[in-house]
């Protein structure tokens, strides 16, 4: 494997950014050079195991040899096609999907951010069918995150990602409190939509409450407005069932995906139940990515690995595995705080320190990272072994260890 890719020094690649790059991102000094299975190589060759799968995108690992085939395969065949045309994946794919969702329609983009537009737009066009300008008003949640495009920052409620971008779209208002009350107070006939993760993921990992769920789809039959359930970062497959919502006993009315739809190929897709099968016209909405025959046909073969290889039911045994070994290291480590989560998405309350827990721990070769300031994040790829996972809890334990000694170092000095 030739690892300096281009022949670049870290440092050179780092000179390019600074001088060409809007500065948006706020890096880790890992410079990737390839990955295989469970571990992402930098360009000095040292290995990193993952325990965030490219934010919850690689739920396959990396360059799984059936992705890497069909990506060889594809790429020879078609790449790209316009959707004025046909390709045989998309119709594939949106059946395989309404097959597994119970819900009607699909229809495709390239990213998270652009499923979440869609519902917007189909909660729109849902309020104004029903002859009334006013039923426009869009309900989010306290400390959510649906994307970053102004109609998903619109609904987005953390104020550091919104402030420096307002006026955001208008007719939108915010449940400041995860009970049914709070809800109930916020809802009336103005309401199109509810927009929720079942699992906040960049909130800090936070299930919503069982009965909050359910007055969730009672409000939102009540009303006659669509409960969107935003499964871009916990669905397909990652809390121990196909989606998060399914936990629940709650079926949403439009269901948003992206990330590891397509195990690393830029894809998403918002999915419609039968209530806005009728929601939107020819031209009303379009891409010119979205569902190409290559990221089409790579989400075939990843719901079909998903399938062979039972991994639903994997991420939940695993994720058991994972939180009984973090219940095992909280008894000693002062700093683990609440351990949240399902299956293989869980967060663990550390603290201010979160983030120094994260830099130690991509010293010592393990990728993970802090939502919300203060969470420790653990999104490992479905194919993660016990043995990983024990590499990881040791590997916890030291750095809980050090990051305590030096704070307690700091209070007595
Ligand atoms: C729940 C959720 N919705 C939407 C998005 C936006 O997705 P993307 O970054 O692909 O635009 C994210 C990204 O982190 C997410 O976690």
């Amino acid at each position: 494997m030739e690892t300096a890719d281009y022949q670049l020094t870290p440092e050179e690649i780092q000179s390019l950014e600074e001088k060409y790059l809007f500065p948006t991102y706020k890096r880790s000094a890992l410079f990737c050079s390839h990955g295989s299975g469970v571990y992402l190589y930098d360009l000095s060759g040292k290995r990193y195991l993952d325990f965030l799968a490219g934010i919850s995108v690689n739920s396959l690992g990396y360059n799984h040899p059936r992705l890497a085939r069909i990506l060889v395969e594809q790429g020879q065949r078609l790449i790209h096609s316009s959707n004025l045309f046909y390709n045989p994946f998309q119709g594939l794919l949106a059946k395989r999907l309404i097959d597994i969702s119970g819900m009607s329609k699909a229809f495709f983009t390239n990213s998270g951010t652009e499923a979440i537009e869609a519902s917007l737009k189909i909660a729109r066009a849902y309020g104004h069918a029903k002859n009334r300008n006013d039923k426009s008003l869009i309900l989010t949640l306290k400390n959510s995150f649906h994307g970053r495009t102004l109609g998903a920052l619109s609904i987005t409620s953390q104020e550091q990602y919104q402030a420096p971008f307002r006026p955001l779209i208008p007719d939108i208002e915010i449940v400041e409190e995860f009970t049914p009350a709070a809800l109930e107070k916020a809802f009336s006939d103005r309401v199109c939509a509810l927009v929720l993760e079942p699992v906040q993921g960049e909130g800090g990992i936070v299930p919503l409450p069982l009965e909050f769920m359910r007055a969730a789809r009672e409000l939102c039959d009540r009303y006659d407005a669509l409960f969107i359930a935003d499964e871009i970062q916990c669905g397909m497959g990652r809390t121990g069932k196909y989606f998060a919502f399914e936990h629940y006993g709650v079926k949403p009315d439009v269901i948003t995906l992206a990330k590891s739809l397509a195990a690393g190929y830029p894809l998403g897709a918002m999915l419609g139940n039968a209530r806005v099968a009728e929601s939107l016209k020819p031209g009303d909405h379009g891409t010119t990515f979205g569902g190409g025959p290559l990221a089409c046909r790579l989400a075939l073969e990843v719901l079909d690995v998903i399938e062979q290889d039972g991994l639903v039911a994997k991420t939940e045994d695993l994720g058991a595995y994972l939180v009984k070994g973090l219940r095992g290291l909280s008894s000693r480590h002062r700093l683990i705080g609440e351990i949240r989560g399902m299956g293989l998405m869980i967060g663990i309350q550390i603290g201010s320190q979160a983030k120094d827990v994260v830099n130690r721990l991509l010293n010592k070769g393990i990728i993970t990272n802090a939502a919300h300031e203060t969470v420790l994040r653990l999104l490992p790829p479905f194919i993660i072994s016990r043995e990983n996972i024990d590499t990881f809890l040791n590997t916890l334990d030291d750095v809980l260890g050090e990051v305590e000694f030096a704070a307690e170092g700091n209070q007595t000095s």
